[in-house]
């Protein structure tokens, strides 16, 4: 049995990875970087594997290192991915009660980041370098300016509509 099979993950992505990279130590974090672009997580299992297949490091290291760094996800993430910026100027300005109406509309209990359907994962972030329109939420990559707790409601009620007629 492949170990692909085993674990629902293909690996022979991963070992594309690792290899585009030389098996490198020093890699490691690039080697993180693109194997979260591919799974939009880092799975468990996966990073055991990287701790058993580069010299020099072991699961628990590897484990450590992608536990480490904010910018990666050890849960999978939505399709959808909200940040919330919770720098100063968007605090200050509300972020809070938008991050709370955000939760409220998905459903999402304490503790929890990504919806059930894996449509949408939120997270805060700190400042986006846009601080002249907090408070400031980003989905995909767009911008939302000023956000309230009912535009961003609108925002996420847009993207679940659009998604059914998909
Ligand atoms: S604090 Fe949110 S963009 Fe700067």
């Amino acid at each position: 049995m492949s170990l692909s099979t085993q674990t629902g993950f293909d690996f022979h992505k991963v070992d594309s990875i690792l290899e585009a990279n030389s098996y490198e130590k020093s890699k490691l974090i690039a080697i993180l970087q693109q194997v979260q672009e591919e799974f939009r997580y880092l799975p468990l299992d996966v990073l055991t594997y990287i701790g058993t297949k580069i010299e020099g490091l072991s699961p628990a290291t590897v484990y450590g290192v992608a536990t480490f760094y904010a910018q990666f996800s050890l849960e999978p993430k939505g399709k959808f991915e909200i940040k919330v910026c919770d720098g100063t100027a968007c605090h200050v300005r509300g972020s809070m009660p938008v991050l709370n109406a955000i939760k409220a509309r998905l459903n999402l209990k304490d503790g929890c980041f990504t919806t059930d359907d894996g449509l949408f994962s939120v997270e805060t972030v700190s400042c986006l370098g846009a601080c002249g329109l907090a408070p400031v939420v980003v989905i995909n990559g767009k911008v939302y300016p000023q956000m309230t707790s009912d535009a961003i409601k609108i925002v996420i009620d847009t993207i679940i509509n659009e998604e059914k007629e998909a």
